[in-house]
Parts: C-alpha cells; sequence; structure tokens
C-alpha cells in the first residue's frame, strides 16, 4: 500500500484538490500544516496517479511537493478511513454497483462487489475501473447481451465480480501478476462469484477470449491484444479502457481492422474508454 501525498500552498489548496478528487473519488486525506496543506491519496501499486519521479511537479498551474510513501496494509484506521463504499451507476436509472471495502455495511437492494483495498490494483476507485463498470451498466440496462466474460488484466478481479453480480455467466479473468491473481481468486469466492482467473502475460498471447471482454490496460497493452485477435478469437463486445483521451484514435485504429467498430466512449478526466462491436459479417 502506497501513501502518495502532495503538499501545496494554501492559496493553491482548492484546485490542487480539485484535481486530486477526479482521482480519488473515494476521499483525499487532508493535513494542514505550518504554511502548506498536504493532501494524500492511497493505492495499491500502480493504482495511484503516475506523477513522475520527480519531487516537485506542477499541478493547477503551481509546483507542488509529491512524496510517495509505502505503509503497512493494517495501517488501521486512517487507511480504513481513507476507503469507502462506491456506488457506479444510478439505482434510480438502472442497475448500479456497489463496491466496498470489507469493513463497511452491506448493501443488499444493490448490486455488490467487496473488495480488500490494497491487494491489486482495482478497488473500483479508480477513473478506468468505474469507466468500464459504467459500460457494462450500459450493457446491462439494454438487457443485454449477457453470457460469457472475459477480464485481461483483472487486477483484484472487480470487473469480472461486477459482470457477475450483473448478470454475465461465467466469468475468467487474467493477469501477469501472481498477487493479482491470487487477489482475484480470493475475492470471487468472498463475493460468492464463480470465475476462473489465470496468470498469463497478454504480451506473449492471449487467451480464449469470451463474447464480452473488458480490457482495462493501458494503450500499447490494448494494441498488444488487438495485434494478437484472430478470425476464431474475437469478441462481439470490447470495453477498453486504461487509454487517455488523447489515445482514442490510436487505440480504435487499433481494433478497427479486426471488424471491431466502435460504439461508445466514455471519459473521466484525462482517462478514456471505448467500447466496440464486431460488425458481422
Ligand atoms: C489498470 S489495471 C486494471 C485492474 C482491474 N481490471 C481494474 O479494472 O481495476 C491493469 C492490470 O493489468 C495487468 N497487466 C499489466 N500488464 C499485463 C500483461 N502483460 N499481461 C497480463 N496482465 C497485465 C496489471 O497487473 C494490472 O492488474
Amino acid at each position: 500500500m502506497i501513501r502518495l501525498a502532495v503538499r501545496c500552498q494554501p492559496e493553491q489548496a482548492e484546485l490542487v484538490l480539485a484535481e486530486l478528487t477526479v482521482l480519488a473519488p473515494g476521499g483525499v486525506e487532508e493535513v494542514a500544516g505550518d504554511g502548506y496543506v498536504e493532501y494524500a491519496i492511497y493505492g495499491a501499486e500502480g493504482e495511484l496517479p503516475d506523477l513522475g519521479e520527480e519531487e516537485a511537479v506542477t499541478i493547477a498551474g503551481g509546483t507542488v511537493e509529491v512524496e510517495a510513501t509505502e505503509v503497512a496494509d493494517d495501517w488501521a484506521d486512517r487507511w480504513r478511513s481513507f476507503h469507502k463504499p462506491l456506488l457506479v451507476g444510478d439505482p434510480k436509472s438502472g442497475p448500479a454497483v456497489w463496491i466496498r471495502p470489507p469493513w463497511e455495511p452491506e448493501r443488499e437492494d444493490l448490486a455488490e462487489v467487496v473488495v480488500d483495498p490494497g491487494q491489486a490494483f482495482g478497488t473500483g476507485a479508480h477513473p478506468t475501473t468505474r469507466l468500464c463498470i459504467e459500460a457494462l451498466i450500459e450493457i446491462a440496462g439494454r438487457g443485454g447481451p449477457f453470457g460469457a466474460l472475459s477480464d485481461l488484466g483483472c487486477g483484484s478481479g472487480v470487473l469480472a465480480i461486477a459482470a457477475g453480480k450483473l448478470g454475465w455467466q461465467p466469468l475468467e479473468g487474467c493477469d501477469h501478476e501472481v498477487a493479482a491473481v491470487a487477489a482475484a481468486r480470493e475475492n470471487a469466492e468472498v463475493n460468492g462469484v464463480e470465475a476462473k482467473f489465470e496468470r498469463i502475460d497478454l504480451k506473449a498471447g492471449l487467451p480464449r477470449l469470451a463474447p464480452t471482454t473488458v480490457a482495462n490496460l493501458t494503450a500499447p497493452l490494448l494494441e498488444a491484444v488487438a495485434a494478437g485477435l484472430a478470425p476464431d478469437n474475437l469478441p462481439e463486445t470490447l470495453i477498453c479502457s486504461g487509454l487517455l483521451t488523447s489515445e482514442y484514435d490510436r487505440v480504435r485504429a487499433a481494433f478497427e481492422p479486426h471488424g471491431l467498430v466502435e460504439t461508445g466512449r466514455g471519459a473521466m478526466g484525462d482517462w478514456g474508454s471505448l467500447t466496440f462491436a464486431r460488425e458481422l459479417a
């Protein structure tokens, strides 16, 4: 678990907080010091925004100090109070997913996903995870199609588990990190969802893809996935995220030659998502 602290002048605080809130909708820890304000967010490695290696970066037009420190997973109260439940979708207008850490109370009225934060990428709070869940909710709200689902780069398994709660089945996922596969298996069990998670390096080859495939990766990895597609291994619906909005075109260009046509896109801050449907031959 990493604590990423951003320290700024009090007069910059409002703008810096606004930027960080997009990245950490679950909440930002605030510490007011002598002549500075420090905001901190917590997450697993890779889940936090990449602010570069520098100790001073520019956010919201001003220079801020950045410090990343490793904290123990059992860092009790502050760590717990940071991870808040998150609602994706609007239950008044359709399906919605409630993602919560194990210590927060249950919501039986919603499709609920319990994720123990810190084990692997995927507490649900990251914009790219939320964009994928929003795309799944949109399909579920239209009544499907459901059926089998693959989760490429599963991390904590949050997307496969959320899909299972929304109606997809059977569920499969893969990740190249041993810890992610272990966390995904454990999370599936905790959530009472049957899912198969395997260790696969997507750069080395693709698993068999289900009719609905979600891939929350980076643009270069999405291009590698596109390069590995074959006529007998194509999803019918593909949801991609992990790309920046400035990368929409290059990701679309990678999938289009396989007859995958863009049917929707989402954005949250600089993060983007693309949904594709397979053209009928
Ligand atoms: C952005 S995270 C997404 C996690 C989760 N699906 C979510 O939406 O919150 C990307 C995941 O892809 C995995 N990954 C990165 N490179 C990979 C590769 N070459 N093969 C398989 N998985 C990879 C990472 O370990 C990480 O868990």
